[in-house]
């Protein structure tokens, strides 16, 4: 290891000089860690970092232990709307400061709007979704792809006091109506098509087929994003532009309770369907504002750039609702890191002049897979803040992240969340925290972690076990959409009385928290989270397959690689057509991320006495390591690890 790699590496002076946040170095991020295992520290911040029309008196109200009977509640006695911290308070100040860059797939082609523009066109829409009969507590699905009008629609939503749900456009219309279904959204707003790294996908067509025969869908609002024609359905379709034009730029926004549902975001688990989880006005809008601001030390003048997507809890909270609540210019990226060519993310903050860049390990690998030129091409001085999340990052990752991109002169925030977190909750305070590469590090102020082994039991000091959170914190997912008892069951069941992340943890000497990544039956590929069981639903319901069995190994660029067993009906044909065919029908019912890297044919699975499946073995075998299955002697057929070894080595 060269000098310049000595551990931690410590926060480069340009970063650390300056501070302009709560957490402006080490001292400070223990005093306010200390400070915020009281909830009326986030009393405090909630009334400093938001608008609200009445403030609220009461911080925390409920607690791990009573959850099933009682959700918990932020800040219960306030009233606000969300866009009024994000867009009415900046009028005087930053009206016509840029709110959001738009970088489109083409060069050239995008357009920013100001925080005045934006104010106008959310107005705008709103007035339009409450022509449409939408009103306070409605829920809204959002279907469409990286355009600014994507968060105009979120954001006239939450104006009207609406429950938006915004559905990744990658997701199959199989995946869409499940959760239009599931939401009871009476209206749907979408676009022509989506452009990606110069192609099209028929967003508009898609909706089609998900609202097919589904009456429950009164309105589909569409966003002509490239004039292609495209089905209408006259009296349920409505053009954006028109709907919009007609409708006065000013809007009174509805002012709703801080435990009001803000939105609602479907995401994977290790068992059944998708579930919808639930985050508040108050308590989330709280928490991103905080996490935007300190995680990232962010300053005046500076430029976020997240090129995550808005259907990804990412999106929300670090492209649209975390920035604009704190007056920050946010981008929104239509295209991908090798579009036209692998310099696109460098060409972007070169133009755009961003400061503070924030992707997914994924990408880095990919990226720096094509060399260091494509980096070293474009002027990158304006960079301060590297930011990555979704994945462990491994440490070469990381050092090309900080050496090649950062040039040494940027620090990097390796920020651990997710989805039913609603912000950052263990990640480096960019002006504070010096990193090992591949810790998150420490846990953010509110955020009390315990690692606990299989058996429930606390661990002390360096160890390794399951990461849990023991308190509440304001941006916490504060149910699952319809069905509390799932949420309940799900993340307070395995160690009750405390949250459990589905992650494991290693903690060493020194504290360092590195995630070791799902312990459950969740996969994270390319950094988009899928579960297992949803891909062997699909499976197992084509005629020929009788069983099969979906687990994640270690993929070089995406993290995971998805490899699916599979036991064939006695009479089916294991040919390259049957697999194809597999793959269709993950592409139709879930979507194209939803891809099988491997299919593995094999005579039965591994099964205890009692019918479980061993995925353990499995997961070993797909990992290629043979030798560290252990003990089999408690299977049902033991001979069937020697058969499927045999596949999996041929293969
Ligand atoms: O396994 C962890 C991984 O992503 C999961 C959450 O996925 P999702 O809800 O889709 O949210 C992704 C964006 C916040 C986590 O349970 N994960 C997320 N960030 C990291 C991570 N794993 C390691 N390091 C991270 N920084």
């Amino acid at each position: 290891m060269s000098d310049s790699r000595r551990l931690p590496v410590p926060v480069p002076a340009r970063v650390s000089e300056g501070a302009a946040n709560e957490v402006r170095d080490m001292e400070s991020y223990r005093a306010h860690y200390e400070a915020a295992r009281d909830p009326a520290y986030w009393l405090e911040q909630a009334k400093q970092r938001i608008v609200w029309r009445s403030a609220p008196s009461v911080a925390c109200r409920g607690d791990f232990s009573s959850v099933g009977e009682a959700p918990i509640h932020w800040f219960e006695d306030g009233q606000l709307n969300v866009t009024e911290s994000c867009l009415d308070r900046h009028l005087d100040a930053r009206g016509e400061q840029t709110a959001i860059i738009w970088e489109a797939d083409e060069i050239g082609e995008g357009r920013s709007l100001s925080y005045r523009e934006l104010h106008a066109e959310v107005a705008r829409a709103a007035n339009a979704l409450a022509a449409l009969g939408v009103k306070r507590g409605d829920t809204v699905i959002i279907y469409m792809g990286m355009v600014p009008e994507a968060a105009i629609a979120m954001l006239a939503c939450a104006r009207l006091g609406a429950v938006h749900s915004v559905v990744f456009g990658g997701f199959s219309a199989h995946a869409l109506r499940d959760r239009i279904v599931d939401c009871r959204a009476r209206v749907v707003i979408s676009q022509d098509e989506g452009r990606r790294g110069g192609r099209s996908i028929p967003l508009k067509a898609v909706c089609d087929e998900a609202l097919e025969g589904l009456e429950q869908v009164e309105s589909l609002l569409v966003f002509r994003r490239t004039g292609a024609e495209v089905a209408w359905r006259e009296g349920r379709d409505h053009d954006w532009a028109s709907a919009l034009a007609a409708q006065p730029d000013t809007h009174e926004a509805v002012a709703v309770g801080a435990e009001d549902p803000l939105f609602i975001l479907y995401t994977s688990g290790s068992t059944g369907r998708p579930k919808g989880l639930m985050h508040s006005c108050g308590g989330y809008l709280s928490w991103v504002a905080y996490t935007h601001a300190n995680t990232f030390d962010l300053r005046e003048g500076d430029v976020f750039g997240c090129v995550a997507d808005v259907g990804w809890i990412t999106g929300h909270s670090y492209i649209v609702y975390g920035p604009l609540c704190n007056g920050t210019t946010t981008v929104m990226f239509e295209s991908v890191p090798t579009y036209p060519d692998a310099g696109r993310y460098w060409d972007l903050v070169a133009r755009h002049g961003i400061t503070i860049f924030y992707t997914a390990p994924t990408a880095i690998r990919a990226l720096a897979a094509h060399g260091d030129a494509p980096v070293r091409a474009h002027d990158l001085s304006s960079l301060r803040v590297l930011g990555t999340v979704g994945e462990p990052i491994n440490p070469d990752a990381w050092w090309w992240y900080f050496e090649v991109v950062g040039q040494g002169r940027c620090t990097i925030v390796d920020t651990w969340w997710q989805t039913e977190t609603g912000g950052h909750c263990i990640t480096p305070f960019a002006a504070a925290t010096p990193n090992k590469p591949g810790s998150a590090s420490f846990p953010v102020p509110g955020i009390q972690l315990e690692l606990r082994d299989e058996k429930g039991a606390r661990l002390e000091g360096a160890t390794q076990g399951h990461l849990c959170i023991t308190h509440p914190w304001p941006g916490m997912a504060r149910t699952v959409w319809g069905d509390h008892a799932r949420y309940v069951d799900t993340y307070f069941s395995t160690h009750p009385g405390r949250y459990f992340t589905g992650d494991g943890c290693r903690r060493d000497e020194d504290g360092y928290l590195f995630i070791t990544g799902r312990v459950d039956d969740v996969l994270n590929v390319a950094g988009h989270r899928l579960g297992t069981a949803e891909f062997e639903a699909v499976l197992v319901s084509d005629d020929a397959v009788s069983e099969a069995a979906v687990v994640g190994y270690p993929h070089e660029v995406k993290g995971q690689g998805v490899c699916a067993y599979l036991v064939l009906q006695a009479e089916a044909e294991a040919s390259p057509a049957l697999l194809d065919k597999l793959q269709a029908e993950l592409r139709a019912e879930i979507g194209a991320l939803a891809k099988a890297d491997r299919f593995l044919v094999i005579p039965g699975l591994p099964k205890t006495r009692s019918g479980k499946v061993m995925r353990r073995i499995l997961r070993k075998i797909a990992e290629g390591e043979f030798e560290a299955i252990g003990d089999v002697s408690t299977l049902a057929d033991p001979g069937v690890v020697d058969a499927i070894k045999a596949i999996a080595s041929e293969s």
